[in-house]
């Protein structure tokens, strides 16, 4: 990408963390602060992912439903994420499942960010969890290391603006851009089969713009977007970098992880998702082929 269309993008956000540290507690809570009165998200849409704003920035954040879905997106080569929250209750300390965290985050190379929650609860340490974390190479700034740690309680809702500010922070340091002036490409959260409106992809865009009408590969099916709605339930006519949309128009139903690109119309996107699946088809027969769609776009 030519340097000069590049523009920063909003922080794909992921939580992880060991079980019942409260990462699903710590995204509603992050959710249900920023939803404003008038805004249809008030009825909250499960599409994977969200967006807040704070003070004019966005912060999206992606839902990932356990360490499996992550995974599992990784091994499929997806790149969704720039940075990751990692929960440590601060009653329970580093588990088997934080080290885990702890590791996918390194493999990644992605920022990290210790939310230590839970801190109203009577026996909470959260200074524990900094000495237990550590060993495993994160070290407080406060200690003379370099990793941000932030108390929260997800439950009583504090240190939440604490916890979004060091995120904008690191956003910052890091300064994400994307080129927003080119046909879209991004990755597939989650996909269904809806009884009445077909299949449904939840897609991260990751570059470029998406726009009702376009025509797309997802993994190895195709389409053309018929209707696009933000995490809100909003209709949209178009989504930018790091917006996490849903979209209907697709022939089949795509895996999550799955790469998504538009093309310049639906028969070429048509031909390269049937190239793809060939091309799948031989390699799940043994081939060591691994075809991505910038393989099959030369
Ligand atoms: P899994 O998805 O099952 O791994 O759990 P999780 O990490 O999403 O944890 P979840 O948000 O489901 O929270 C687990 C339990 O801890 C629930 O009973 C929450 O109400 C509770 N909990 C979460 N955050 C807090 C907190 O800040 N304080 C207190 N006291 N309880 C909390
Ligand atoms: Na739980
Ligand atoms: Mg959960």
């Amino acid at each position: 990408d030519d340097e000069a269309n590049l523009k920063t993008r909003p922080p794909v956000v992921t939580i992880m963390g060991h079980v019942d540290h409260g990462k699903t507690t710590l995204l509603d809570a992050i959710r249900s602060t920023n939803v404003t009165g008038g805004e249809a998200g008030g009825i909250t849409q499960h599409i994977g992912a969200y967006q807040v704003e704070i003070n004019g920035k966005k912060i999206s954040f992606l839902d990932t439903p356990g360490h499996e879905a992550f995974t599992a997106m990784r091994a499929r080569g997806a790149q969704v994420t720039d940075m990751t929250i990692i929960v440590v209750a601060a009653d329970d300390g580093v588990m088997p499942q934080t080290v885990e965290a702890v590791n996918h985050a390194k493999a990644a190379n992605l920022p990290i960010i210790v939310a230590v929650n839970k801190i109203d609860k009577p026996g909470s340490d959260p200074d524990r969890v900094k000495q237990e974390l550590t060993e495993y190479g994160l070290v407080p700034e406060e200690w003379g290391g370099d990793t941000i740690f932030v108390n929260v309680s997800a439950k009583q809702r504090m240190g939440l603006e604490d916890l979004l500010e060091m995120i904008l922070l690191v956003a910052e340091v890091n300064d994400y851009k994307a080129n927003p002036d080119k046909r879209a490409r991004g990755t597939v959260i989650e996909a269904e089969l809806d009884k009445g409106r077909g299949p449904v992809a939840r897609i991260l865009v990751q570059h470029g713009t998406l726009k009702v009408g376009d025509a797309f590969v997802a993994g190895n099916c195709f389409g053309r977007v018929r209707a696009m709605v933000n995490d809100k339930g909003r209709r949209l006519k178009e989504a930018g970098p790091s917006t996490p949309v849903e979209i209907t128009g697709l022939t089949e139903v795509p895996l999550a992880g799955d790469p998504f690109m538009v093309f310049e119309d639906e028969r070429k996107a048509r031909s390269i998702a049937d190239k793809r699946a060939i091309t799948q088809r031989e390699s799940d027969m043994g081939a060591n082929t691994r075809v991505t769609l910038d393989d099959l776009f030369k």
